[in-house]
């Protein structure tokens, strides 16, 4: 089976090379759908879920459609809670069994967002899960969370030296991108990946990648990032999706809704097939990982 952990899957991707697609999945459909792109190019996958979807969703039942979908896999798969500020909905994943989660604290001020941030790693640390640290904020709103004005930034200096401090395993620094769809080119901070990187023993994640081009995430992978973030991305894709089948549906007056599913899985494995392409992460995964009905 390939249920896999999110910080084993992001550091062979860190000593190897390229980066893990980390996919903000919102149903069973989704889930299936974006771990069939990875399967089709031998690419790791990590599923994100944000805190909107967990508590529209439900924890055990997102839970279930994960297992249930990794367990078929041929490709390791892992369940990442992304961008959470309440240590509460934190506690009810980990006892869910998410691999790993991203505690937010970048709506505070410094001292505050040590303090949490330290006391989340300990209590995630004894259940065997990672925690991803955001502690300054990357710009725009996701599912809620989130704000559109950077309220706090740091030296690299000053992100390391929390990260050690804290004990964290994956840091999400600010790059320059921005959550949704950009209105202008961003200024991307290409540099400050690298030069992170190279200062701290644990990988770099790339947050708001939708709307980046194909060379953008090279560069970004080449400067040392090892999971990129997609969300937008997809929610387009599925929308689009269901928005075309349901016109052509009105047109011949044909009403079927598996097909609809169809149609659906098929836009969000194309644009996801399209990102573990940019992320050098298709045909990482040899063939030979045993496939294990459910
Ligand atoms: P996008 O919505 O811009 O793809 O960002 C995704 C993300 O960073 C999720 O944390």
């Amino acid at each position: 089976m390939s249920i896999e952990k999110t910080l084993d899957l992001v550091e062979d991707a860190r000593r190897r090379g390229f980066a893990v697609p980390a996919v903000n999945v919102v149903d069973e459909l989704s889930i299936r759908a974006t771990v069939e792109a990875a399967e089709s190019l031998r690419s790791p996958i990590i599923l994100q879920t944000s805190v909107k979807t967990v508590r529209t969703v439900g924890a055990e039942a997102l839970f279930s459609a994960y297992r249930a979908t990794a367990r078929r896999s041929s490709v390791p798969v892992s369940l990442h809670l992304d961008h959470c500020p309440d240590p509460v909905v934190i506690q009810r994943v980990i006892d869910a069994g998410w691999s790993s989660v991203l505690y937010d604290a970048s709506h505070l001020d410094l001292d505050e967002a040590v303090a949490t941030t330290d006391r989340v790693v300990t209590v995630a640390h004894q259940a065997g899960v990672a925690v991803e640290s955001e502690i300054e904020n990357i710009v725009g709103v996701e599912d809620g969370v989130g704000s559109d004005e950077a309220t706090h930034s740091y030296s690299d200096e000053e992100l390391v030296d929390v990260a050690v401090r804290t004990r964290i395993d994956l840091l999400a620094p600010a790059l320059g991108t921005a959550h949704g769809l950009y209105t202008s080119a961003p200024e991307l901070l290409i540099d400050r990946a690298r030069r992170l990187s190279i200062m701290l023993d644990r990988p770099i994640v790339l947050h708001g990648g939708t709307g980046l081009s194909d060379a953008e995430f090279r560069e970004f992978v080449q400067a040392g990032v090892s999971k990129i973030n997609i969300s937008t991305a997809l929610k387009r894709a599925y929308m689009e999706s269901a928005l075309a089948h349901l016109e052509d549906s009105r047109k011949s007056n044909q009403w079927e809704p598996t097909r609809l599913f169809d149609q659906i899985a098929s836009g969000v494995r194309d644009v996801i097939a399209r990102h573990i392409v940019s992320f050098g992460a298709a045909e990482t995964v040899s063939s030979s990982v045993p496939v294990v009905a459910s």
